[in-house]
């Protein structure tokens, strides 16, 4: 697969083993920064993150930030994105399995590194089922997402 990879300086402490990981598991590495632990700001990559997934440039993102939230947060703003804060493995393979999530997000200051490559690994190596309710329950995200889109509901 190709795989989006971005970070702010709060994930950067993990983006080389990340990097090193998903290339040894034989996908492809589109790399979106940052490039050093000099502060930027999330929005930016989650930004970046969700439009590579959301525009096909690749099929997965691994997004990180100092504790996952920010940067899924605005990855979530993205259509088409299904961004999840995953800590765990078990999360991992089934936010994919069940809820067709297509970027990780992980903070570099909650999990150690071999953690965090496990939850990768898991990530990448889990599948959407296509079993008839989770079909329909993606159905009804797409759904929800359809609606916030056509500007039928307001945060004002
Ligand atoms: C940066 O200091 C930090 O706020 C950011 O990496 C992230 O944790 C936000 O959710």
């Amino acid at each position: 697969m190709r795989i989006a990879l971005g970070c702010d300086h709060g994930g950067f402490p993990l983006k080389a083993k990340v990097a090193e990981l998903v290339a040894s598991l034989g996908h492809e590495i589109v790399d979106l920064g940052t490039d050093s632990s000099c502060a930027v700001d999330y929005p930016d990559y989650g930004l970046s993150g969700g439009l590579a997934v959301s525009t096909k440039q690749a099929d997965r993102a691994i997004l990180l930030c100092g504790s996952g939230v920010g940067i899924s947060v605005a990855a979530n703003k993205v259509p088409g994105v299904r961004a999840g804060v995953c800590h765990d493995t078990y999360s991992a393979h089934q936010g994919v399995e069940h809820d067709d999530m297509n970027v990780l997000c992980l903070g570099a200051r909650i999990v150690g590194e071999a953690l965090a490559l496990e939850i990768v690994e898991a990530f990448l190596g889990a599948k959407f089922t296509h079993e008839e309710r989770h079909v329909r329950r993606l159905g009804k995200l797409l759904e929800i997402e359809r609606r916030a889109n056509s500007g039928e509901w307001s945060a004002d």
